[in-house]
């Protein structure tokens, strides 16, 4: 019987959880699928990296490509001159690139010009925001995919669109949740708050890493809102090594207590995800965030303008409030008037059984020795 031999390239932090339940079914399926790991080397610390690959159980890379930091041209640059030769070495049948890191581009790009079919995980989401690096990523890989596998409605409208064929969109679900639900039974929300001085309920989570927020003046307006918070409710606020960074040239130390403000090192997943589901509410602008808090039902508060996940917004528990830190000391008013839709449920298809459906379609195209290139 013929296999397929599928390659993962992933990157950065969130990529890690959206593959590692798709290459888990992989291998459950290895009489039909040989399944390769790479990992870019994006992200590179320990507690961005290593600690994802222990947690989420996927073993080591095939192939660590060790790009490291760099402006935006050069670290595309670099995936893409380290992945080439892989590819050629490798041959694979199909590369998948998870969401919308330079990584992903990076990849789906040195694979559609070496002619291999691509297949975007999380694909067809849209911010509408061409500031945004991730948007550029997004548009560009999905117009270089053969298997576009998205996971809310509005990605579908997205792409067709954008001129992508229907046959080409596959709705699976949301990998990244099928992650959540694996670890569900390890959460403690009950013994992570206390290690972080706290209890279940009575705190604020919060996690902000984007450019647009952290690179300006707008970092000391949310620094002193939080602390204005934190005197209210604790605030624990695991910061992003970019974030860290921003916060030294304004003379904030990590693993400082300033007024109920904790500013911590970055977690691992199951710490982090204690925390979330422990907390009274999360301020974030990050993008997987908006979508674990919904499955987690816990209030949810954006630092932007916009969200390419409006699912979350309207059948989730995400509020936008604007790239606007000075909303930042409505929270707990926010949190008293309960208007969050804690008990909304969750989107179609972030069931814990995405990675099944998508590796479903690849066996099909197997099985009929379908051509997956569509352009
Ligand atoms: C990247 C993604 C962003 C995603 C985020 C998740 C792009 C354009 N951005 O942003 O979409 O939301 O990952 O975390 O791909 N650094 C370290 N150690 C690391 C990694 C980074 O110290 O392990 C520092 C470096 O100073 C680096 C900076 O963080 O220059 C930014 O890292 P980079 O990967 O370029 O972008 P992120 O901000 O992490």
């Amino acid at each position: 019987m013929r296999t397929m031999t599928v390659l993962s390239v992933v990157g950065t932090r969130p990529n890690f959880m959206k593959t590692a339940p798709v290459i888990a079914e992989l291998q459950r399926r290895s009489g039909r699928f040989r399944s390769l790991l790479v990992h870019t080397g994006q992200h590179y610390d320990a507690a961005m990296s290593t600690i994802f690959f222990e947690e989420l159980g996927v073993g080591e890379p095939d192939h660590m490509l060790g790009v490291g930091s760099g402006s935006h041209a050069a670290q595309t640059a670099r995936v893409m001159e380290r992945l080439e030769p892989v590819l050629l070495e490798e041959k694979p049948d199909v590369v998948l690139v998870p969401g919308d890191v330079n990584s992903t581009l990076a990849a789906a790009l040195t694979a559609s010009k070496l002619r291999i079919p691509i297949g975007h995980i999380e694909a067809g989401l849209r911010s509408f925001d061409r500031s945004m690096p991730e948007e550029t990523n997004r548009i560009l890989t999905d117009q270089m995919s053969d298997l576009l596998f998205i996971h809310s409605p509005e990605a579908e409208e997205n792409l067709l669109r954008e001129n992508v064929p229907a046959h080409a969109v596959h709705f699976v679900g949301n990998t990244m949740i099928d992650s959540l639900l694996a670890i569900w039974d390890r959460l403690d929300a009950g013994a992570v708050s206390e290690r972080h001085g706290t209890a279940p309920g009575e705190f604020l989570l919060v996690t902000l890493h984007r450019p647009a927020l952290v690179d300006g003046p707008l970092l000391t307006v949310a620094i002193g809102e939080l602390e204005a918070v934190g005197a209210e409710v604790p605030v624990i606020f695991p910061a992003h090594p970019r974030t860290q960074a921003r916060m030294r040239d304004l003379g904030i130390h990590p693993e400082t207590n300033r007024n109920g403000l904790r500013v911590t090192d970055p977690l691992g997943y199951l710490e982090f995800m204690s925390l979330v589901a422990g907390a009274a509410g999360v301020l974030t602008d990050s993008g997987g965030i908006q979508e674990e808090t919904t499955v987690l039902g816990v209030p949810c508060f954006t630092l932007r303008d916009n969200t390419e996940r409006p699912v979350t917004v309207a059948e989730g528990t995400n509020t936008l409030l604007g790239l606007d830190p000075a909303r930042i000391g409505e929270i707990p008013v926010l949190l008293e008037q309960n208007a969050h839709g804690r008990d909304k449920g969750v989107p179609r298809g972030w069931d814990g059984k995405a990675s099944e459906r998508l590796v479903d379609v690849l066996e099909q195209k197997l099985n009929a020795d379908e051509e997956i290139k569509w352009a």
